[in-house]
């Protein structure tokens, strides 16, 4: 049994169809001719690391076992097994975890209603403005220096600030959300003990933030949360359903849309030719931010099999897990044309970085909204960049993939008066 959690070497992959593993340095750092390889040779390959899973690879097939609800369950949707210590939970305490992601219906159902007015694209609007400026602020707060850290200084600086607005709870929060989120998703992943306490000290601090707030009401979502009237028979809302959607979109938010920003960066940081089109052709942002979010899909989910499945030759049997591996749906042949091409002014381009099926991101929108105000402040602001320095630059993976270090270099400029 190859399951443990360390930070030191893993065992080298020889076999990516038969024992794959997502946390091998060369998966996080460029997963494309990885997936192009276990496409061709076996489209739904195994491991039997970390517990064992299963990795199909192509856009239909995902789609396909996206849609067995509730055969494949949301319950333990992250990648990596559960640290060996985690406390026993029982299924509604699994379901209401961090739901609507860790739901299946019935509860899937009425937690995600909860949340869908809050997202969609007329209110998400109302938080253009404050993205702006959040990200002027930043630039000048590096701009006379002529380099900074793109992934740190500015594209990490935006999803948690913004998320704590949307909350309701003290923007001042937004470092500490960070590194929780890093060590919930990103370098705690192979770490149990960062990992539980990074999820006891999130959980604590919503819970103390909700509990206020049934004695005393804000104007926040928070509030409109826990004091929702029941729209649905099944819906029960309590304070811990509340909690546990809170704690979702503080994950859910930040390390997914950190991730995309830093990724365009580093895409138009390493090719020039793209950001010369851009500064050229500033309306074609958003199809490039379509481009960015297919080229560089950050997420892969996971589902466990509730009963025994067969689906495209595998038998997967009851207790398995199986990733929802959206990235490698991306760049199917089947579904894009050069997939394995970056082409800026992609118009055919149904892809499915935001998942599929019922549990389809419900924040897509801002995410969309965050990304290309980021990137048009940044253009405005700093119209010519490069990456300067390749050896240091560092990229995070397994369950969420982006830039965590990337030194960028630029002619210094002033802030604004
Ligand atoms: C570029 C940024 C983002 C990407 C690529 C992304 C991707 C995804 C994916 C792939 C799923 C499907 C999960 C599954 O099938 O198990 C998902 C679900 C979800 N995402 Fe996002 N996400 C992003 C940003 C956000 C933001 C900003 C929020 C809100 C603050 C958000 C909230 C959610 C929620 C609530 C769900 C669960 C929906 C459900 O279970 O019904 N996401 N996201």
């Amino acid at each position: 049994m190859r399951y443990r959690f360390h930070m030191s070497e893993p065992t080298p992959v020889t076999d990516w169809t038969t024992d794959y593993d997502i946390s091998d340095p060369s998966y996080i750092e460029d997963p494309v001719p990885i997936w192009r390889e276990m496409r061709q040779k076996c489209p739904i390959a195994h491991t039997e690391r970390l517990k064992g899973s299963w990795n199909p690879t192509r856009f239909d097939d995902i789609r396909a076992l996206a849609k067995m609800v509730p055969e494949l369950s949301s319950r333990a949707p992250l990648v990596m097994p559960p640290a060996p210590d985690f406390p026993e939970q029982t299924l509604y305490e699994q379901q209401i975890a961090a739901a609507p992601i860790t739901a299946d219906p019935p509860i899937h159902t009425w937690t995600r209603r909860m949340i869908l007015p809050a997202f969609s694209p007329k209110t998400v609007n109302r938080y253009t403005d404050y993205t702006e400026e959040l990200a002027h602020s930043l630039i000048d707060g590096f701009i006379v220096d002529g380099e900074c850290d793109a992934a740190v200084d500015y594209s990490q600086q935006i999803p948690p600030r913004v998320i704590a607005h949307l909350l309701g709870v003290d923007p001042a929060m937004a470092d500490t959300f960070v590194g929780w989120v890093n060590d919930l998703l990103g370098e705690g992943l192979l770490d149990h003990e960062k990992r539980m306490a990074a999820r006891d000290a999130l959980l604590g601090f919503l819970g103390v933030e909700v509990h206020e707030r049934v004695e005393n009401p804000k104007d926040d979502l928070l509030t409109e949360m826990l004091h929702m009237e029941p729209f649905d028979e099944n819906a029960e809302i309590t304070p811990e359903v509340v909690i546990g959607i809170a704690n979702l979109l503080v994950i859910a938010g930040i390390d997914t849309t950190w991730s995309s920003i830093g990724s365009a960066l580093w895409h138009l940081g390493t090719n020039p030719d793209d950001l010369a089109r851009l500064k050229a052709e500033p309306d074609l942002l958003p199809t490039a931010v379509e481009e960015f979010l297919r080229y560089y899909a950050p997420v892969t989910m996971a589902r466990i099999a509730d009963v025994d499945v067969e689906y495209g030759g595998v038998k997967i049997q009851q207790g398995d897990k199986v990733l929802m591996n959206f990235p490698a749906a991306c760049h199917d042949p089947e579904h894009f044309e050069d997939p394995d091409e970056f082409i800026i002014d992609r118009q055919r381009n149904r892809h499915v970085a935001f998942g599929s099926g019922i549990h389809r991101c419900a924040g897509s929108n801002l995410a969309r909204l965050e990304m290309n105000v980021a990137l048009r402040v940044w253009l405005e602001r700093i119209p010519e960049f490069r990456v300067s320095d390749r050896d240091s630059m560092k990229w995070a993976g397994g369950q969420v993939r982006g830039p965590r270090i990337m030194r960028v270099s630029f002619p210094a400029g002033s802030p604004r008066q």
